[in-house]
């Protein structure tokens, strides 16, 4: 799965519109899409006529609770298109996850067990960079910059730009930077010269194709639709159809190498057709054990075999589909498994590390 956050933290520079646009896209060119609603005022999911009210779990119950999956959480949209949307409460996320573990790769972590069932994800992020931008960041291979034509997007990208560095910087996870230019009146000087200027700036990591203004993008959302479900658009639709096609033609600039450690870093054990393979990295240790729930809890557990040099410890167990709370023991010290974001409280008040099967 390529997953592709949609980010700008000024307001209004069509976001939304992108994200919901290019994900009927890539549905309409076949392929299978995953649209994640991250941004509380839930304008992509409203868009397409989801109400939080109408259903059972949104990003909310994904970033908070570890055992509400992504599969959870997704409504059936179209053939190609399913949607996890968001609600209001979203909004108290950041304050709820305040001094918590992994709180930035939480959506990540979610939606790598997905991986699989998609060719793409597609997130839509709210006006600011804070803890929703920062998880769509994390999960996300690819950053498209929506700017409208205005001077102040022209200063916006470069502190966006900044931003990602920082954040590339700091967890080795990188993005390829794709900006796009919306919301375009294509015959003015004005806008001519503002994609020049881009071009300028910005080089390659400015898209070809650039998205018209149009007011047929507020009938589409006040019909609860895509631009794909409005008569007479076939402009618009070409566009959109355009931007999906660049963005599959430059899947050679993303380093998927770097993507997959960095996944398998984060999301713990991982389960494979015949097993699941839990790994622990304990280069010093001299006796390792797993425990869990599918040992009762045995102070013995399964025992785990150092594999090479490395100093990282594993053991594959056969486990049906099902929740199982584990822990490991490193030289007689119970610890949570710190490659794990998921965790739920013990009656000790202690967290053991949770994995779903
Ligand atoms: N290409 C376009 N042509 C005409 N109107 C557009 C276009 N793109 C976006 N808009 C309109 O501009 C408004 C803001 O767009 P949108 O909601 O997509 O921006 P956003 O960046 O998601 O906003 P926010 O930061 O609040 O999430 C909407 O009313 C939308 O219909
Ligand atoms: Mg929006």
């Amino acid at each position: 799965m390529r997953t592709i956050a949609v980010i700008n933290q000024k307001g209004g520079c069509g976001k939304t519109t992108v994200a919901v646009n290019l994900a009927a896209a890539l549905g309409e060119l076949e392929k299978k899409v995953l649209l994640v609603d991250m941004d509380p005022q839930s304008h992509a999911s409203l868009s397409l006529d989801i109400s939080s009210q109408e259903v059972e779990y949104t990003t909310y119950d994904l970033l908070k609770n570890p055992r509400v999956t992504a599969e959870d959480a997704t409504c059936r949209y179209s053939d190609h298109l399913d949607v996890i949307p968001s609600s209001p409460v979203l909004g108290a996320i950041e304050q709820e996850l305040a001094g918590r573990d992994a709180r930035e790769t939480r959506l990540a972590s979610k939606l790598a067990r997905v991986d699989d069932m998609y060719d793409y994800a597609v997130i839509d992020s709210p006006p600011n960079v804070g803890l929703l931008t920062f998880n769509a960041l994390m999960s996300a291979g690819e950053v498209v910059i929506p700017v409208d034509p205005s001077i102040f997007s022209l200063q916006g990208v470069g502190k966006l730009r900044e931003t990602v560095e920082l954040l590339e910087n700091e967890t080795k996870h990188r993005v390829t930077v794709s900006i796009l230019v919306n919301n375009i009146e294509k015959r003015t000087n004005f806008s001519k010269n503002l994609v020049d200027e881009l071009e300028r700036l910005h080089g390659h990591e400015l898209m070809d194709v650039t998205i018209s203004h149009s007011v047929k993008y507020k009938e589409a959302s006040l019909r609860g639709v895509s631009i794909f479900g409005i008569p007479r658009s076939d402009k618009l639709k070409w566009e959109f159809l355009t931007l999906a096609r660049e963005l599959e033609d430059r899947s050679s600039l993303i380093d998927t190498a770097d993507m997959g450690e960095w996944m398998e870093k984060l999301h713990g054990p991982r389960v494979t057709s015949g097993s699941v393979i839990f790994s622990v990295d304990a280069p010093a240790a001299d006796s390792v054990y797993l425990t869990g729930e599918f040992t009762n809890w045995s102070r013995e557990g399964l025992r785990m075999e150092k594999d090479g040099e490395d100093g990282l410890w594993k053991v594959a167990v056969d486990l049906d589909s099902g929740e199982y709370e584990y822990r490991y023991i490193i030289d007689g010290v119970w610890i949570k498994d710190p490659r794990n974001v998921d965790s739920v409280l013990n009656e000790f008040g202690q967290e053991n590390s949770l994995l779903i099967v």
